[in-house]
């Protein structure tokens, strides 16, 4: 008996054929299965032999599956995605949800649908990845940087009011290490000037702020599944979500601006401009891989565990180094606020010190604690000095920034440690800050 179809279904199911052709054109087989294997599970050091014989052992058992099995007949944008999807959106509590290539082609959909272009002002943090800034570079947009609250690092929505102009359409809050951004007043600001909000909490799946997830109390919200973040899909990943009305499109806005919904006569399906917030955009591809979508499901269910370790590491960390003086904790978790514990932000007082953080890092990395290479202020990057900004005037702009990120900050790691090791690294910060006072 026939199928029934959905007219999107034309891409790769033809229905029952005496000629059938399937979507996947050579499917993963037994030798490909078994170098994914070992390099998932390379040998540990010093195991290689056992590691060989064991297997051996795999593989004959491998060999003995595929007599039985069939093979991959879908292996971008099917079931999975479609099911990680609903899963997101009911974890997070917002209407639609896209599972895209990473985080940053998220914050390009969500910018052309703004219709960012030449001419238009878009507020970022002044200490990000270059990632938030990446499509309003790319089409000549002006980006302005809006300086940090030292506490946090993240954007000052102080500095973000007094950097609106008329000419701006957006702002990017970013949470960083997974802390949220005090986002009631940025979205106050965004109501009064009519902008569009892109949070990028490429670091903050699974935070909260008042109740709300981070990432879905913006317009738009994207979050980034790359190999270091707290869960990853495979290594690369992102979702873009929102609660807007252009969210039902979200899969057109992945796929070129295909129209799959409307029947398909004679093959020729309709290739469309999405409506954006000021007039029509054109789309990109930022489609993402069965494989991908199915290794997120899983981490997926890991992720509170992941929160709370992370958590349980923080809370740990700022309890031995509550009364050093001249260190300065993170703000923790309260009742209004949930982090996602991705970094730990650890600050010197460089008064007290006697000595500002560049010797401090050097410090805990004669003793073998790993400083997170982290993020420098944007005004610091060539690229922004080659498209003509005027980086010593954005600088002057941010004069926290500049401070905390020469003077005071760094990030320590937090997972996936025992106990022996994260003591080791309390101690070694406490040595550490114990010499520069001694003036060693
Ligand atoms: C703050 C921040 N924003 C955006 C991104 C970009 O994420 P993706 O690599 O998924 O595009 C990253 C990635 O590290 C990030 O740290």
């Amino acid at each position: 008996m026939a199928k029934k179809l959905s007219p999107s279904d034309f891409r790769y199911e033809t229905g029952p054929s005496r000629v059938p052709w399937t979507a996947v054109g050579e499917a993963i087989r037994l030798n490909e299965t078994q170098k994914v294997l070992e390099f998932l599970m390379p040998p540990a050091d010093g195991r290689a032999s056992e590691y060989r014989r064991r297997l051996a052992r795999v593989a004959r058992e491998l060999k003995g599956l595929a007599e039985v099995s069939g093979h991959a007949t879908k292996l971008s944008l099917g079931r999975n995605v479609k099911e990680l999807e609903a899963e997101t959106a009911r974890f997070l509590g917002c209407k639609h949800v896209s599972f895209l290539t990473n985080a940053t082609a998220g914050f390009e959909i969500a910018l052309r649908y703004a219709n960012i272009g030449p001419g238009d002002e878009v507020i970022a943090p002044a200490i990000t990845f270059i990632a938030t800034i990446a499509w309003p570079l790319a089409v000549g947009a002006k980006v302005v940087l809006a300086d940090v609250d030292p506490r946090t690092i993240n954007m000052d929505p102080a500095d973000v009011a007094r950097k609106i102009t008329p000419r701006t359409r957006a702002i990017i809050p970013v949470h960083i290490g997974g802390y949220p951004v005090d986002m009631a007043p940025i979205m106050a600001l965004a109501r009064r000037h009519d902008l569009v909000v892109v949070e990028d909490a490429a670091h903050a799946f699974g935070g909260s702020y008042r109740g709300r997830m981070l990432g879905t109390i913006g317009h738009f919200g994207a979050y980034s599944f790359h190999e270091v973040k707290n869960i990853t899909s495979f290594g690369e990943g992102g979702v873009l979500v929102t609660n807007l009305p252009i969210g039902a499109r979200l899969s057109q806005a992945r796929f070129l601006g295909l129209d799959l919904s409307r029947k398909i006569p004679n093959w020729l399906y309709d290739v469309v401009a999405l409506e954006g917030k000021r007039g029509p955009f054109a789309c990109n591809n930022s489609s993402s891989t069965e494989i991908q979508a199915l290794v997120l499901r899983e981490q997926l269910k890991r992720l509170p565990r992941i929160i709370a370790r992370r958590r349980r590491a923080a809370e740990y960390l700022s309890a031995r180094l509550a009364g050093v003086a001249g260190v300065i904790t993170p703000p923790l978790d309260s009742a209004r606020i949930r982090s996602t514990h991705h970094l730990y932000l650890l600050r010197v007082d460089p008064e007290r010190l006697g000595a500002d953080v560049q010797i401090f890092k050097q410090k805990l990395s004669a003793r073998g604690v790993t400083n997170i290479p982290h993020f420098g202020p944007l005004y610091k990057f060539s690229v922004l000095r080659q498209l003509g900004y005027d980086t010593a005037a954005m600088q002057a702009g941010c004069p926290q920034a500049e401070n905390v990120f020469s003077r005071q900050f760094t990030h320590l790691p937090l997972y996936d440690f025992t106990q022996a090791q994260l003591k080791y690294m309390a101690d070694a910060v406490i040595e550490s800050v114990a010499e520069m006072k001694a003036g060693r």
